[in-house]
């Protein structure tokens, strides 16, 4: 089968490569992400694979179907960006790989919080200058502190079992409850009372029409003075704009961000020669109590193994005319 994949990068073309090698698929790997131009380039594919900043709207999706395509294949667990109503109409199935390694974004979150908190970033520049000074550094220990846990699917399981095992309470809120966070020692309570009792938002639900802007000037105004945010799930879920008022006035003490709202044309891609045009991100890159990774926490060799094995197997499966065991189609 003849198979285009959009958005790729050295490390994604060395462990496809590697997933491909002895399968019966002819693999084109473009630099471009799919959008209104690029979608041409997909003529006379049997499959299109995409990355999370590849949008799948109607009108790329009536392209993909013209041009012969049948299988939208994401490298990425969320779906949020593909038109699943379109694709269905048009003929176009759509597969995900829902999980490679909670691990991964787990062990990034939990990273990012204590980097925050111990000031790990600002140390290691000073310290690179000669400066071994602790002003400004002073941390808290994480044993003890409330975290509320939003989302207790994979990852955040994988996060609050790391938690636990600092010491931490663990508050959480989903629309399903999972007894091994109940285990745990997680309590489930209503969004007012997890925002008003922690001391660390951790965010890990999907980005859908009721979780939009989840966190916005509202929600912080209802968190404890000081408190930390991190969200290594998806950009919209925090209005960011929100988010640098509250840091201003310092009612937000710490924000962690491993996703952004319009990280589409800036992460993955290096901009050190250019200027940020961004007017939010360029505020956020300012702040010393903000701590911003550019879409890493997936960023593992597991994990690129694991999304590299599902989407051939995946591809594997259509061709052979099968069962799309990750198939994704939209909610009745
Ligand atoms: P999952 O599907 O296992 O868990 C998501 C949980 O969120 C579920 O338990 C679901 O019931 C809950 N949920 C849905 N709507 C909710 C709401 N309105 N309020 C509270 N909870 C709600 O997904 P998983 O694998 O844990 O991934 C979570 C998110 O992490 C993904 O949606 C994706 O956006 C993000 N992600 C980020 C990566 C990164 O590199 N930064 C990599 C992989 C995933």
């Amino acid at each position: 089968m003849r198979v285009v994949l959009y958005s790729t990068k050295p490390y994604d073309r060395r462990f496809i490569g590697e997933a491909a090698a002895g399968r019966a698929h002819e693999v084109e790997y473009l630099d471009a992400r799919l959008d209104r131009h690029t979608a041409r380039l997909a003529q006379g594919f049997e499959a299109v694979c995409t990355f999370v900043n590849d949008t799948i709207d109607r009108p790329i999706a009536e392209q993909l179907a013209g041009g012969g395509t049948g299988l939208i294949a994401l490298r990425c667990a969320g779906y949020n960006q593909v038109d699943l109503h379109a694709a269905a109409e048009l003929g176009l199935r759509v597969v995900r790989v829902p999980a490679y390694s909670p691990f991964a974004v787990a062990e990034h979150t939990v990273a990012m919080m204590l980097a925050l908190n111990r000031r790990i970033h600002r140390a290691h520049t000073r310290v690179r200058e000669g400066n071994f000074s602790l002003d400004g550094l002073l941390g808290f220990d994480m044993a003890g502190k409330t975290v509320g846990v939003i989302g207790t699917g994979q990852i955040g399981t994988v996060v609050a079992r790391i938690l636990a095992g600092f010491g931490c309470r663990l508050l959480c809120c989903d629309v399903h409850e999972s007894d091994e966070l109940k285990q745990l020692g997680g309590r489930y309570v209503d969004l007012p009372t997890l925002y008003g009792a922690s001391d660390i938002v951790t965010l890990h639900c999907p980005l859908t029409p009721q979780t939009h802007y989840l966190i916005d000037a509202d929600a912080i105004a209802r968190m404890r003075r000081g408190v930390m945010i991190v969200n290594t799930s998806r950009g919209a879920l925090i209005d960011a704009q929100a988010a640098i008022d509250a840091l201003k006035d310092e009612h937000l003490g710490y924000l962690g961000l491993d996703v952004y709202e319009e990280e589409a044309d800036v992460f993955f891609e290096d901009l050190s020669d250019q200027v940020i045009r961004d007017d939010v991100l360029a505020r956020l890159m300012t702040l010393p109590n903000v701590l911003i990774t550019s879409h890493q926490a997936y960023f593992t060799d597991t994990a690129l193994r694991n999304i590299a094995q599902t989407t051939l197997d995946s591809l594997d499966a259509y061709a052979a005319g099968g069962g799309l065991a990750n198939e994704v189609t939209a909610a009745k």
